[in-house]
């Protein structure tokens, strides 16, 4: 059973705080987890804890969700018993008693909810994906890697926020690894080529300077090809254009702000996807729409969705209500999970249960601000996802849940499947 809780401040990838729990069980296992953050942030997520005090870290300090895991969390869970995740999690969610996890903060919540698996898997001797998905979790993850990044991610001209590669037609993970990585290094040759520059935004893709999804997607198939890969074959592109970041709720219109101003309704949008898919292996786009403009989802879906993978990230923000909703309604035929949305273990798993009785793609998702802890790796492999999105071949926040994804690779041996989903 449970014996010490508690939290401290950390830093994430981008410098700003974020909260490391810990636990300790009576008979002596210790385990922590850490924290991610967003920047692009969907309004319906539960809450962030943050001090606000701007004098310190810009207002981002997570002192009040520390002392709340200190202070309620800790004496609340005490003498519980790890193993039973979702009486943990039903606890936490008692002592909150809010509908957005506002009153302890989502991050006090998560890091404490993560740290509880954690502990348990270690305390039972077995690896963590197995505690969390049992013997059946064989599916090694197709990684979803954000080599170009821009919206809110990056200073470059770009609106659309991801320009992913996505080796599915590799022969296992690690092969996968290595052809995204070796396309990732012709991309870096290609862009000092052409002098579009080679910093790197907060995901580890590059941020060069472009301003179209055409310029974007045109240099990947370059670079694919100068790797020795062919577009379509074994890499294929995906694409998170994060409209809720360009949506103009007012005139209900997409507005391109970054780079050339232009300006259009839904529809053109949507005619937009569809020429690039028509012009390039695009499998996949996130967050095509905005999230408060469900009429645009609609018919994104209806246009799209029998041909492309649609994922919901800021429409759903990994709520079991939410997705219910996009069911109903013809939304999405995807969705990302991302554990801080809604701030607990139990419900992030909830929801990618009730995704895939309804037929549902699952993609596992990092946030922009992230942490060194692997855990998502993990999740991903236990839900049998066969997605992942962890960012590109830089960074070692990034890098972190590919290299965890290596290790279970191996841990699987013959039992291990990639590829499918
Ligand atoms: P975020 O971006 O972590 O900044 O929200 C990731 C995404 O939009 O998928
Ligand atoms: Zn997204």
């Amino acid at each position: 059973s449970i014996h010490r809780v508690w939290a401290r401040q950390v830093l994430d990838s981008r410098g700003n705080p974020t909260l490391e729990a810990e636990v300790v069980l009576e008979e002596g296992t210790r385990s922590r987890a850490m924290v991610p953050s967003g920047a692009s942030t969907g309004v319906n997520e539960a809450l962030e804890l943050r001090d606000g005090n701007k004098a310190r870290y810009g207002g981002k300090e997570v002192g009040k969700a520390v002392q709340n895991v200190q202070k309620r969390i800790a004496p609340c869970l005490q003498g519980q018993n790890a193993l039973d995740q979702q009486e943990i999690d039903r606890l936490l969610r008692e002592l909150d008693g809010t509908e957005n996890k506002s009153n302890l903060g989502a991050n006090a919540m998560l890091g404490v909810s993560l740290a509880v698996a954690r502990v348990a898997a270690a305390a039972l001797g077995i690896p963590l994906y197995r505690y969390l998905g049992g013997t059946g979790s064989a599916l090694l993850p197709v990684p979803f890697a954000n080599v170009l990044n821009g919206g809110a991610h990056s200073d470059a001209p770009l609106d659309f926020q991801e320009f992913m590669i996505v080796p599915r037609g590799a022969p296992t993970f690690s092969e996968a690894i290595r052809f995204g990585a070796e396309t990732f290094h012709a991309l870096r040759v290609l862009l000092r080529e052409r002098n579009l520059g080679t910093g790197l935004g907060d995901e580890g893709g590059f941020a060069p300077n472009l301003s179209s999804a055409d310029e974007a997607l045109e240099l990947l198939c370059t670079a694919v090809e100068r790797a020795g890969y062919t577009p379509g074959k074994e890499i294929f592109f995906a694409m998170d254009p994060a409209a809720s970041e360009f949506f103009d709720q007012s005139s209900e219109a997409y507005v391109f702000r970054k780079s050339d101003q232009r300006r259009m309704p839904a529809v053109h949008l949507v005619e937009y996807y569809k020429e690039l898919c028509g012009r390039f292996p695009l499998i996949s786009i996130e967050d095509g729409a905005a999230e408060n403009d469900w009429e645009g989802w609609r018919l994104l879906t209806r246009e799209l969705g029998a041909s492309v993978q649609l994922v919901g990230d800021d429409v759903f923000v990994t709520n079991p209500e939410f997705l219910r909703k996009g069911i109903a309604q013809g939304v999405a035929n995807s969705i990302l999970i991302k554990p801080n949305q809604i701030g607990t273990l139990s419900e992030t798993l909830e929801t990618v249960d009730l995704a895939k009785r309804s037929g549902y793609g699952v993609m596992l998702s990092h946030r922009s601000g992230e942490t060194e802890d692997p855990f998502l790796a993990h999740l991903a492999v236990a839900c049998n996802a066969g997605q992942i999105k962890t960012g590109s071949f830089a960074r070692s926040d990034r890098i972190a849940k590919y290299n965890e994804l290596l290790r279970i690779e191996e841990d699987l041996g013959k039992n291990g499947r990639y590829g499918h989903w």
